[in-house]
């Protein structure tokens, strides 16, 4: 596939297919990504693949958590606050959500029960754990942003090589909400930080959730250019 293609076509899915993932499409898939640049060539990602039994374990563990009122706290937590422009932004994402899902503003019940979906990983059969080292991370001088930042090109490696293997993804900070089950079920020690999800599996297309195409705000307002005319 075109990497342009790749680039336009990429988008969050939000529905998917039980079917599972070979493992070897996802083996030649996170090869692939390795390519990806990182500072100094640290390369600091590893990834913890989960699938069947164990993933069916961690998202009925993510649904009982959530269910008993136990709120997730990711390794690196979700903000606190979104100053502008940045929660109009994700104003207007959650709103095409709960649009194309028939969620009402005020309709509690739904919107937990889409909470729920996305515990569950919105019914992917397989995730993409991306963890990095605490102490690199956050050693005790001041956090080192960088190994997230590479993380983050890894990540969008993974998401942009998956159509290929005509699948689909999205990266969640939902998948990592409840990092301490994570550690419990596959053995992850404390050394390391579990930074994201990437949820992967087959899209299921006939739900409209999936015909979502998020806004980009235009070039001219990001960027400014200077020296030429
Ligand atoms: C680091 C990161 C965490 C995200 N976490 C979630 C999540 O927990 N739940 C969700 O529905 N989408 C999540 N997303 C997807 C974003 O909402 C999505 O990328 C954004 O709205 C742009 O849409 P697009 O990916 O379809 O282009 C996450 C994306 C990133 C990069």
């Amino acid at each position: 596939m075109e990497i342009v293609e790749a680039i336009r076509e990429r988008k969050s899915i939000r529905a998917f297919k039980p079917d599972p993932v070979p493992k070897r499409a996802l083996g030649e898939l996170l090869e692939l990504a390795l390519r990806a640049p990182s500072f100094a060539n640290t390369q600091p990602w590893e990834f913890a693949v989960v699938a069947g039994d164990k993933l069916e374990k961690i998202k009925q563990a993510y649904a009982d958590n959530a269910e008993a009122g136990v709120a997730g706290v990711a390794d690196i937590p979700y903000p606190g606050e979104f100053p502008e422009l940045y929660d109009s932004r994700r104003r207007a994402v959650g709103k095409k959500v709960f649009e194309l899902k028939g969620i009402g503003r005020e309709d509690r019940d739904k919107r937990k029960g889409w909470q729920l979906q996305g515990l569950r990983l919105f019914g992917a059969p397989c995730v993409i754990y991306v963890l990095t080292d605490r102490s690199f991370c956050l050693p005790p001088g001041g956090a080192n942003p960088w190994p997230v930042f590479d993380c983050g090109l890894v990540a969008a490696n993974i998401m942009l090589l998956a159509p290929r293997y005509e699948l689909g993804t999205i990266a969640q900070i939902q998948a990592v909400a409840y990092p301490g089950v994570l550690r419990e079920t596959l053995g992850i020690p404390e050394s390391k930080l579990l930074l994201l999800g990437i949820a992967i599996g087959y899209p299921d297309w006939d739900d409209p959730i999936n015909g979502l195409r998020s806004e980009r705000d235009p070039l001219d307002r990001v960027s400014t250019w200077h020296g030429r005319e």
